[in-house]
């Protein structure tokens, strides 16, 4: 016979112990309880903590802006939260909300320090709503929650925080409007010492009375020991203190250190409007870092849209949970949008084709996905997987949803 191992190695280890193995095991089986003792990992009770699927909370506190909001969002014991999952300055949230003009998960920039998710007193995040021309769930927010209500959020999620190895160690941020959140947390974050850079904001508003957080970020500011600088600059008034204009190239060079990262978070046009000025600068395209837009907006505008579909109304038939349900849907709404608007519960986090949680199958019929938020890999192409959340009916068609499955359904 020919051994795979020197026999040699093994002739010194003494036999006995092995005679009796089978017997050994036995009598250990039958010492055993009857229950099969459960085994949790520390990895594993650490990573469900980091990213809960679903995290309980009530509103504790609402802050009125004007036209926008702040949202204090404690755990909620109640219903099976005990502590707030911690989340790197930067990160979103998804909001799962039900009323009359839909079902939908939004994601919005958690704007607290990370450091008030931490321990069991007191945890909180703070979420800051802005209304939008055309938000249903804005409006929503804005109007209709109050104190005490409860809301079922997800997992801190999302890529747009300040990774040490990539970034320069001074970070210009574009920010517009309600995108000054994420920038928000990063500066409180700096002030209290867990974030280790130096940030200047350089955020857009039409009057410096539509600032949004303008005392909030003085504070910072002052707190901050030189390490976070925010610039107003307004666009339709012209007004001592503040710059006036636009983001421009001439103004990022105007505050900015020789060596910096560019990171953007505004409304849809700020995204296209930040490339052009990155490009003037000569930043490589890994110095620029921006947040997830949000839904798809005008793809009628696209060079590649589909011919003779615009202004149409399609059938879609939507397999979910077992049951198939039929709808409407207008070929200027993604396939999440329409859903939605049926009060179909869909699955959603990013709304932007890119974290993958909406991942739905195509039985049949055409869809149209603009190239820009097609986040697909090669093998969902193949395979005709589709992200609903960015993609339009271009005619009838019938897709294939799996719901999340929370474990009380
Ligand atoms: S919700 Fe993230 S890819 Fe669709």
């Amino acid at each position: 016979m020919k051994y795979h191992y020197k026999r040699d190695a093994i002739k010194p280890l003494p036999i006995k112990p092995f005679l009796n193995m089978v017997k050994d095991r036995n009598q250990v089986i039958e010492r055993a309880e009857a229950v099969m003792p459960r085994t949790e990992f520390n990895a594993n009770i650490l990573a469900a903590k980091l990213h809960p699927e679903i995290q309980y909370v009530r509103i504790s506190d609402i802050k009125d802006h004007g036209d926008a909001k702040t949202f204090i969002l404690v755990p909620d014991e109640k219903r099976g939260t005990r502590e707030l999952a911690y989340f790197r300055a930067g990160q979103y949230i998804s909001v799962s909300l039900d009323f009359e003009g839909g079902t939908m998960c939004k994601p919005y920039a958690i704007r607290s320090n990370p450091k008030d998710a931490l321990g069991e007193k007191n945890n909180h995040y703070m979420i800051t709503v802005k209304r939008n021309i055309t938000g249903l769930a804005s409006d929503y927010m804005l109007d209709c929650l109050k104190v005490g209500d409860e809301l079922e959020i997800s997992g801190p999620l999302g890529e747009f925080y300040y990774q040490k190895f990539r970034d320069e160690k001074h970070v210009v941020a574009l920010a517009g409007g309600s995108g000054i959140t994420p920038f928000y947390s990063m500066a409180a974050a700096i002030v209290s010492g867990i974030e280790d850079f130096d940030l200047t904001i350089l955020y857009g508003s039409r009057t410096s009375e539509g600032i949004l957080l303008k005392d909030e970020l003085e504070e910072l500011e002052r707190k901050s020991d030189g390490r976070v600088k925010v610039v107003h600059v307004l666009s339709h008034e012209e007004k001592e203190g503040y710059e006036h204009g636009f983001l421009t190239a001439e103004l990022i060079a105007k505050y900015a250190p020789e060596k910096y990262s560019l990171f953007i978070c505004g409304p849809k046009p700020l995204y296209a409007f930040g490339d052009e000025q990155a490009k003037k600068l000569g930043l490589k395209r890994k110095s620029v870092r921006k947040e997830l837009p949000g839904d798809y907006i005008n793809p009628q505008k696209n060079e590649d849209y589909p011919a003779g579909i615009e202004g149409k109304t399609f059938r879609l038939k939507v397999h979910i949970g077992g049951k198939i349900t039929e709808i409407q849907i207008r070929s200027d709404q993604t396939i999440l949008q329409a859903m939605e608007a049926s009060h179909i519960k869909a699955p959603s986090h990013c709304r932007s084709g890119e974290c993958g949680w909406c991942h739905s199958k195509l039985l049949s019929g055409n869809v149209y996905i603009p190239q820009d938020v097609d986040g697909r890999r090669m093998a969902d192409l193949k395979f005709g997987w589709i992200h609903p959340c960015a993609a339009y009916a271009a005619g009838d068609a019938a897709i294939e949803v799996y719901p999340v499955i929370k474990e009380q359904d």
